[in-house]
């Protein structure tokens, strides 16, 4: 053991023992320099949410008044048993029937991209929403960008609705509304208005002076003391506000570790989170306390659609901006409670985390070597379709900004096992697993 060592020692010794009482071993001696230079932190709690407007936003979320034919509510896709995502590839929207896994088709249109999970959201270092950052605010003007156009800008049109918004995930809230796949469906009230302006008016309608008008009128006021006239920024940012009091996770023993309790995480998760900054070079995206830096990147997931679409291939970042570099790009996902939110990557095309770490062990073989016989489609009526253009495979590849991941981070075996038990465990709060395996 080196001088610098035996100090590095002493001084962990001395800022843990009163924490955990545990002695340093060789391998919190190396994550000592690891958090040291990747600054690595627990996620702190944002303020606190006043409590009547958290109850009203859970209300709403569950809600199924919001959704066009009344049949479905945010929290058919985004259930807080499915780590709130909804266990499929691609979500079933109104029309569908069941929940989860047991969810089927039948009617029902399909998104086309994977359910989100919504933990740790409302944090101001997320501005953009959605896989592909089409929902924009910014945390420090609070202006937005989103594709209703009355809303974006310095002076929007809809100043009334914009103003009320906090975060980014409050404006986001206000979008699955207006969707066709996803809650407005067809032939109903909500549908049947000529704008998106109008169909946010006719749920304001349907909770204050329609059906919802007994429980909602009260719920409104409670949650927005003085305020008399109520717009669908007001849903939205309520919304919002239960998500992030709600879904906020960092009780895992990844953040117990970071905190000072040595005996948090295991060895072998230890050793996960060496392989994860060093050899893995997962830091280089999924870094900050969030574990990612939340900007639009492509790891050469492959790609596969329903043939209902046009094509075989979903663009991602590029159907925003329509700059080619930004072809086949998706925000990088956060990370804790992964073992939670399967399927995985923008179109759930991995099942387990197994899969997803193999993919980074060799993503040009990984891609070339995908098959549709791996993903669960049952649930659809729908046909889908694998992109196997070698051509968009090769940029898919070329596309991986980073040199030893493009390549392929090629890890032992164990380096392999650690990396997933650290993923798996390490990155979970026990809370949210209360009563669920953890095995596909
Ligand atoms: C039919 C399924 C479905 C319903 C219903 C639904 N969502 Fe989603 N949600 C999705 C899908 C799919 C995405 C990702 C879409 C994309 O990126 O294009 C998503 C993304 C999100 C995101 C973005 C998270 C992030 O990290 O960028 C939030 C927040 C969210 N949904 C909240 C809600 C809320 C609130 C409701 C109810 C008002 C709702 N969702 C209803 C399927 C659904
Ligand atoms: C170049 C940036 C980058 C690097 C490096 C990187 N990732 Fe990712 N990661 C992403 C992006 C972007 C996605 C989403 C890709 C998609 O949906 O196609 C993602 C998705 C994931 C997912 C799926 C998460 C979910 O909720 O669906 C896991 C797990 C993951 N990465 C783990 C890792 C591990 C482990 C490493 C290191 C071996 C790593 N990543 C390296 C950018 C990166």
């Amino acid at each position: 053991m080196g001088k610098s060592n035996i100090l590095f020692l002493f001084l962990f010794l001395a800022l843990n023992s009163f924490n955990s009482g545990a002695v340093p071993n060789e391998l919190d001696l190396r994550l000592e320099k690891i958090i040291r230079d990747n600054q690595l932190s627990p996620l702190k709690k944002l303020e606190d949410i006043p409590q009547p407007l958290s109850f009203l936003g859970g209300n709403l979320f569950a809600e199924t008044l919001l959704s066009g034919p009344k049949d479905i509510s945010c929290m058919t896709c985004h259930h807080p048993m499915n780590g709130t995502g909804d266990s499929l590839p691609f979500p079933i929207g109104t029309g569908g029937v069941g929940m989860g896994r047991g969810r089927i088709q039948q009617s029902g249109l399909l998104s086309h991209r994977n359910s989100q999970p919504l933990y740790n959201l409302g944090y101001p270092e997320i501005e953009h929403m959605f896989w592909d950052g089409r929902v924009y605010r910014n945390s420090v003007t609070g202006e937005l960008s989103t594709p209703v156009e009355s809303l974006n800008g310095s002076d929007p049109q809809l100043i009334e609705v914009t103003k009320v918004f906090k975060s980014s995930v409050s404006v986001q809230a206000i979008f699955p509304l207006i969707n066709d796949a996803e809650m407005r469906g067809k032939d109903n009230d909500i549908a049947d208005a000529k704008t998106d302006e109008e169909s946010w008016e006719a749920i304001m309608k349907r909770l204050l002076e329609g059906e919802g008008k007994n429980k909602y009128r009260e719920l409104f006021k409670k949650a927005y003391p003085g305020t008399k006239k109520f717009n669908i920024g007001h849903v939205g940012q309520a919304i919002g506000a239960f998500i992030q009091d709600q879904f906020y996770v960092a009780d895992t023993p990844y953040d117990r570790y970071l905190a000072g309790d040595l005996d948090a995480m295991t060895d072998s998760e230890k050793r996960g989170l060496i392989a994860f900054t060093e050899r893995g070079k997962c830091m280089q995206c999924h870094n900050g306390p969030h574990l990612s830096n939340f900007l639009f990147k492509t790891v050469a997931t492959p790609q596969f659609n329903s043939t209902v679409l046009k094509e075989p291939y979903d663009q991602g970042r590029y159907e925003v901006t329509k700059q080619k570099r930004d072809l086949f790009k998706f925000k990088t996902p956060a990370l804790r409670n992964l073992a939670l939110t399967a399927p995985y990557m923008h179109n759930g095309a991995f099942a387990t985390i197994e899969e997803a770490v193999d993919h980074y062990n060799d993503p040009k073989e990984q891609l070339e070597a995908f098959s549709l016989e791996r993903v669960d489609l049952s649930a659809y009526t729908d046909e889908f379709v694998l992109d196997r253009d070698s051509r968009r495979n090769k940029l898919r590849v070329n596309l991986i900004s980073i040199g030893e991941v493009r390549r392929g981070i090629n890890l032992t075996p164990e380096e392999r096992l650690d990396l997933i038990q650290f993923l798996k465990t390490g990155l979970l709060d026990y809370r949210f697993q209360r009563g669920r395996s953890l095995g596909p």
